[in-house]
């Protein structure tokens, strides 16, 4: 078996980054992290990774003048680690359209609401707010367009009594380092495809 080879793009806490990582340890793992990086220097999630024995690279977008000059330093970095599939988790950061086009089919993203539901910052909320009873989280194609591209995998959670932002959001991440690693599994193996989706 040939394992994929797969980086993680992160902003922060890593610990999606770090459920893919713990997969990965698997030898039957159809797929290896090469490398992880972030926009963010001081993300906790990179001492993790570097522990790991795993590549990093931390680059912060305010140090290009761009939004394509940044994403080229991203791209120029996978092409580096020779990169089958990239990972986002937690990374905090919209793509310029000609680095989404490049990746579109081989990028994942997750997102902690039931897409097309709640796209964009604080789902938590939103999902409290809008009086739903069922939360959860989703692991999709990346496609130009923000927290838009059809699901890979979804998990649900409850919405109970009492809930804040707070909990929800902890019930969800248990859910989210569940499927991470399985919808990577199935992509990595070819069974699930964007042109399937
Ligand atoms: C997760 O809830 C993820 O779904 C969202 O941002 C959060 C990142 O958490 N996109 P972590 O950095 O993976 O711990």
């Amino acid at each position: 078996m040939t394992r994929k080879r797969v980086a993680i793009l992160i902003s922060g806490r890593g610990s999606n980054m770090r459920s893919l990582i713990d997969a990965a340890k698997d030898p039957n793992y159809p797929a290896e992290i090469v490398g992880v990086f972030s926009n963010r220097v001081d993300a906790a999630g990179l001492d993790f990774a570097r522990a790991e024995g795993i590549a990093t690279a931390a680059r912060s977008h305010k140090d290009f003048e761009s939004r394509e000059a940044f994403d080229a330093a991203i791209d120029a970095t996978l092409e580096e680690w020779r990169v089958d599939i990239v990972c986002l988790a937690g990374f905090m950061r919209i793509f310029s359209d000609g680095f989404a086009r490049k990746w579109t089919g081989r990028m994942l993203n997750i997102h902690p609401s039931l897409l097309p539901r709640y796209k964009g910052l604080r789902p938590h909320q939103q999902a409290l707010d809008a009086g739903d009873t069922v939360h959860g989280c989703t692991v999709h194609w990346v496609t130009p367009a923000l927290d838009d591209g059809p699901a890979v995998l979804q998990a649900e959670v409850p919405i109970l009594p009492g809930d804040t932002a707070e909990t929800l959001a902890a019930r969800v991440l248990v859910e989210e380092h569940r499927i991470y690693p399985e919808a990577l599994a199935l992509v990595a193996t070819g069974r699930a495809r964007l042109e399937d989706a």
